[in-house]
């Protein structure tokens, strides 16, 4: 028999931050911002997901700085005053409509693509100059440019919370910025920002550490990891739990509120010996809640099992069951939501049969 999807439906906590279902919107890239500032469509693309159900939306990527993050054109920055009050409208939509969302601060490092750039003639910023590892594009960054990074991503999450969001994201995942810290192919120093996990760990725990001193106890700081890199789709950064603990203690020290933990397939276990997938092991591993995310709802498969058809482990009867079983906490969805903003009402009320296909398509509309 198909499971009950009650589970995705019950209320749920990030620190202070009452959400009333534990579907989340994945942060999606979609260059829809011209001059680098949401506008009424992107506004009202948000608040039609939050009027589709989604407990907690997370933006696209959004950039912290007006410089040395941005390498993508019509992407969003929340640096400046204009930018700042263009959120504030998008929150203020996403609140009126019954939804709760956070902004993902997003430097792209060495993902940045200096030409697409407004300033093509800045090196780009990662822990070691590379991106490709073994073959340095760019100086590795100074003391005072890690400096910089460091209070520009604060001042962001600062203006986050000022903007009316509930919370934010550092996008710690997928070799930007921050992720090219941790990871130790592409994190070469030998100073305290590199070496051990402790020191690779450094630069994104004292961007928690001091933005909780500046939004205080009650705005969520949250956190997306990735074992998987884009050099390398296979990469495991942490190759056992043993190493995974080493990696996200120092983020709970310094006061991150949840775990975003980035995986293609989120049926696929994390390491050997046990079923748990990556979010599965932030939670075990630190207590804190943990989202998972990967492939929901993009095959036939996954509704074709919720029907009484199959059991696949890509189904939505596998999800449940993960959730049921206390894996994590949330699940976080992004093509299929981009594809169809009802999707979460339309899993809740068991009308399956009108979910719509993931189709690239969809990637040229704001819809
Ligand atoms: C068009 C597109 C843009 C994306 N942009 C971002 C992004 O800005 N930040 C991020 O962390 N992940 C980004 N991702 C990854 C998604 O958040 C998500 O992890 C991935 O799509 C897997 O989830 P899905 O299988 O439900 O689509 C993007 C994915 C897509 C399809």
């Amino acid at each position: 028999m198909p499971k009950p999807v009650d589970i995705l439906f019950t209320p749920c906590a990030i620190g202070d931050l009452k959400l009333k279902n534990r579907i989340v919107m994945a942060p999606m890239t979609r260059s829809f911002s011209p001059g680098h500032k949401p506008g009424e469509e992107v506004a009202a693309y948000y608040r039609r997901r939050a009027e589709g159900g989604v407990g907690l939306i997370l933006s696209e990527g959004v950039h912290p700085n007006t410089v040395t993050a941005d390498g993508t054109p019509d992407v969003p920055e929340i640096a400046t005053n204009e930018a700042k009050a263009a959120w504030k409208k998008v929150a203020d939509g996403v609140r009126e409509a019954g939804g709760r969302m956070g902004l993902q601060l997003w430097h792209e490092g060495p993902y940045r693509n200096p030409a697409k750039s407004r300033h093509p003639e800045v090196p780009s910023w990662s822990a070691s100059g590379v991106k490709v590892p073994g073959k340095p594009l760019w100086p590795a960054m100074s003391e005072a440019e890690i400096e910089t990074a460091i209070e520009e991503f604060v001042a962001a999450a600062v203006a986050t919370k000022e903007a009316g969001f509930d919370c934010a994201e550092f996008h710690g995942a997928h070799s930007y910025l921050i992720d090219s810290f941790f990871w130790s192919e592409t994190n070469q120093r030998t100073d305290k920002w590199g070496g051990d996990w402790k020191g690779r760990t450094r630069f994104a725990a004292e961007i928690v550490r001091r933005t909780r001193a500046k939004v205080g106890a009650g705005f969520p700081l949250l956190i997306r990891l990735s074992q998987w890199k884009q050099q390398d789709f296979a990469a495991v950064a942490a190759a056992t739990p043993q190493e995974l603990e080493k990696w996200l203690t120092p983020l709970v020290e310094a006061g991150i509120d949840a775990f975003h933990c980035s995986q293609r397939r989120f049926w696929e276990p994390a390491f050997g010996g046990s079923d748990l997938n990556f979010a599965g092991w932030a939670r075990k591993l630190t207590g804190k809640p943990a989202i998972s995310v990967g492939s929901v709802g993009l095959s036939g498969e996954f509704t074709a099992a919720y029907s009484g058809e199959i059991s696949a482990p890509a189904s939505l009867d596998r999800l449940v069951e993960m959730m049921e079983r206390g894996d994590f906490d949330l699940i976080a969805v992004g093509r299929a939501l981009l594809q169809d903003p009802d999707w979460a009402e339309k899993i809740r009320a068991g009308r399956t049969q009108e979910l719509k296909a993931f189709s690239r398509d969809a990637l040229a509309t704001l819809y």
